[in-house]
């Protein structure tokens, strides 16, 4: 058995990592530490925790990190402040997670030489325009905007550095936006799902015309199992399967799919630096290691999206109030 020590396992992706990994690589025993911030939630885990060990404590506690650390081969490193709007609010969470708890990771990982993969963003890159061609590449240079994303950006910067002055056995990823089951409802579909489910409008921000490009969690993580597998030490992956779409098509979608007027959402304020446009080419990943997303139907992808929103009122139904009313705030 491989020991993997799996960071924010009780997140949106994490938590879904876990249970891809537990279904499809048995060779792994896997232990997930996880400090639960409000977006951390034990529930996520409750079917598997007999199968993994969960330590609730926080990443950048040395000590902790130093005994688990010591105890893996492997750490997959998801957790994180995740989210932009909150950073716009409150920058500190993210100073101190995502670069003081990757930082406190990588000296763990160099005490004690263990193999780490580091979970991070498309946002690194900054924007695109619309009508540009190109798309993100693995050379694109870092031009973050936001306190999240730059945060996330130094944290590359941090991984990077600790594999070229230190040798630690590292690789990284940059993911483009994520759906699926388990993801928190103040992030965009999940909003609009659960709005909706709660008869309440879905919220558009500013003319909606920003893109992001959409993969299916289970997508991210085959590509993240795919570079702990095969990807060469030291190197960057970006994953992305080819998603891009506007917000207005997504909310638009989502309130067909839920047999609602498709035009019966409200623009909202936007956000302050908005990004308008991510796109990944995601050449390295599919032509080095052969790698290939399953979930290409964003229709389809959406559809049991909103079915598991459906399925599962009690996972979210007590945030929804408090979510709301913080966005009210903020006129969003
Ligand atoms: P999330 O907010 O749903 O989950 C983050 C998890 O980290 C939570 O369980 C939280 O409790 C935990 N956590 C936060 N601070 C911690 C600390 N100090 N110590 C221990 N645990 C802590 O986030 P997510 O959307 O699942 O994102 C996971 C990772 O993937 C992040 O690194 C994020 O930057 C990256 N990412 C996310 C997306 C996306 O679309 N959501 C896309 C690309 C990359
Ligand atoms: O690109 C990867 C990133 O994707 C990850 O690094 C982040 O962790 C993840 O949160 C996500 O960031 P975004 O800011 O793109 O995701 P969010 O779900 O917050 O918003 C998606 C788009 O929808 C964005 O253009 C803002 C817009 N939006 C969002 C909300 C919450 C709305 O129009 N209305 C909303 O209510």
């Amino acid at each position: 058995m491989t020991k993997m020590l799996i960071t924010g396992g009780a997140g949106f992706i994490g938590s879904n990592f876990v249970h891809y990994t537990l279904k499809n690589r048995p060779e792994y025993e896997i232990t997930v530490i996880d400090k639960l911030t409000y977006a951390g939630n034990p529930d996520n885990l409750q079917s598997v925790l007999e199968s993994i060990e969960f330590v609730t404590g926080d990443i950048c506690d040395q000590k902790l990190m130093d005994e688990l650390v010591s105890q893996t081969d492997i750490v997959v490193h998801f957790a994180a402040e995740s989210h932009n709007d909150n950073s716009l609010r409150d920058p500190w969470p993210f100073i101190q997670t995502n670069l003081v708890g990757t930082a406190t990771i990588l000296e763990a990982v160099r005490k004690h030489d263990k193999r780490l993969h580091h979970i991070s963003t498309d946002e690194v890159y900054g924007d695109l325009e619309l009508d540009d061609s190109n798309k993100f590449t693995e050379s694109t240079p870092y031009n973050a905007s936001s306190p999240y994303s730059s945060t996330k950006a130094g944290s590359d910067l941090l991984v990077k550095a600790w594999v070229r002055s230190f040798g630690i056995k590292a690789t990284l990823s940059n993911c483009s936006n994520n759906y699926g089951p388990y993801q928190h409802i103040e992030k965009f579909i999940p909003r609009q799902v659960t709005n909706i489910l709660s008869d309440i409008q879905p919220k558009l921000y500013g003319t909606g015309e920003q893109v992001r490009d959409w993969i299916h969690v289970d997508d991210h993580n085959s590509a993240v199992h795919a570079i702990i597998d095969n990807g060469r030490l030291g190197e960057l992956y970006l994953i992305g399967a080819n998603g891009e779409q506007n917000n207005k098509y997504i909310v638009e979608m989502i309130l067909e799919l839920m047999g609602k007027d498709s035009s019966d959402y409200e623009h909202v304020n936007d956000r302050p630096g908005h990004d308008m446009r991510y796109a990944i080419d995601a050449s390295k990943l599919r032509t080095e290691l052969g790698w290939e997303p399953k979930y290409t139907n964003l229709r389809e992808g959406l559809q049991a999206t909103i079915q598991w929103y459906t399925d599962n009122t009690d996972w979210w139904q007590a945030e929804k109030a408090k979510v709301e009313a913080s966005y009210a705030e903020k006129g969003q």
